[in-house]
């Protein structure tokens, strides 16, 4: 089955590697995109990896491609815990939408522990470090691989 993977990461997210590595670990967002890819072609699936530090931009990319993606993976970095704006675009996608935290947020200051977009998200990865995000491949591909 063919597809294409949404893969969203907010602001912050470019300076992956570089930014809190204690935290968020030395894999670069190239890295991280490769490996969704790389996840992503086992399931004979493609991922449209956007970035971006403004939220419009997101919010803009999310209505390019809410009917045209099996599904989305959405690290929203800070937009997480302050985005209704987000939230409100992400509603209206069609498939499912993996939320991915690299750090356990809850294990975080307590402003990390609420997320506007968890209760729109079929499931949530939190703490797994980047690994989540080929987490996140598997699982969009398992809601939406039809097999036979
Ligand atoms: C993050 C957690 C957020 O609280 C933070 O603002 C980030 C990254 C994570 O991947 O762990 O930028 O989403």
């Amino acid at each position: 089955m063919a597809g294409t993977i949404a893969v969203l990461n907010g602001p912050n997210l470019n300076l992956l590697g570089v930014r809190k590595p204690e935290v968020y670990g030395r894999d670069t967002l190239a890295d991280v995109e490769a490996l969704c890819a790389r996840e992503a072609e086992r399931f004979g699936l493609t991922v449209d990896a956007r970035q971006s530090n403004h939220e419009g931009v997101i919010i803009d990319a999310v209505h390019e491609l809410r009917t045209s993606a099996v599904g989305f993976i959405v690290n929203a970095g800070a937009w997480t815990h302050t985005s209704v704006a987000l939230r409100d675009a992400l509603e209206t996608v069609e498939g499912p939408i993996i939320e991915v935290h690299i750090s356990n947020v809850h294990a975080r200051e307590e402003f990390r522990h609420h997320s506007y977009l968890s209760s729109i998200a079929s499931g949530i990865i939190v703490g797994c470090g980047v690994q989540g995000y080929a987490f996140a491949v598997a699982r969009i591909a398992a809601l939406t691989t039809v097999s036979v």
